[in-house]
């Protein structure tokens, strides 16, 4: 595994920790506030802006990252109670430049229009097709039940996963 250590002195010290995080295969070990919630650790301590922030208390599902493979928000994640923990971003499944087979079939589909919901979207559907590689239409909609898109555009994400019409 890489490491990168990042040091980055909270504005109190008085309420940080160091912890050690594993995101995307790298190791990152960093200061932070005890109050301080994964998604925010990951936009703004890390750089990885690809985790959306939508309602921050649950609501929307854009937030989705994978822990050990398994879908979770990250904004209802504290940072101090991530050491350890395998973390996954939606800049995590790519190769470089190379988009996943799951991301390309968004892409392919259009199964997006604002696109801010879609890495949550594409967590998701990578912690369902991590656990069940062939879900049916009912089992993806399932997964989505906590997933908000204002655009409408759920039938083509959908088709995005089973890779049906
Ligand atoms: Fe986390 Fe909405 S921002 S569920």
């Amino acid at each position: 595994m890489a490491t990168t250590t990042v040091t980055i002195p909270p504005s109190s010290a008085a309420l940080s920790e160091v912890v050690t995080l594993h995101i995307n295969r790298r190791e990152y070990r960093l200061a932070v506030k005890t109050n301080w919630t994964l998604d925010f650790v990951l936009r703004e301590q890390l750089g990885l802006f690809g985790t959306k922030v939508g309602c921050e208390r649950g609501d929307c599902g854009s937030c989705t990252i994978l822990v050990g493979g398994t879908p979770m928000l990250a904004c209802l994640m504290l940072a101090v109670e991530c050491s350890g923990l395998a973390i996954e971003t939606i800049e995590g499944l790519s190769q470089g430049a190379e988009l996943s087979p799951l991301q390309q079939r968004f892409c392919e589909r259009e199964a997006f229009q604002c696109g801010f919901c879609t890495p949550g979207f594409i967590m998701a559907a990578q912690g369902l097709l991590n656990a069940n590689p062939h879900p049916s239409m009912e089992e993806v909609r399932e997964a989505f039940a906590g997933h908000i898109c204002t655009c409408g555009n759920l039938v083509r994400v959908v088709q995005a996963v089973t890779g049906g019409l």
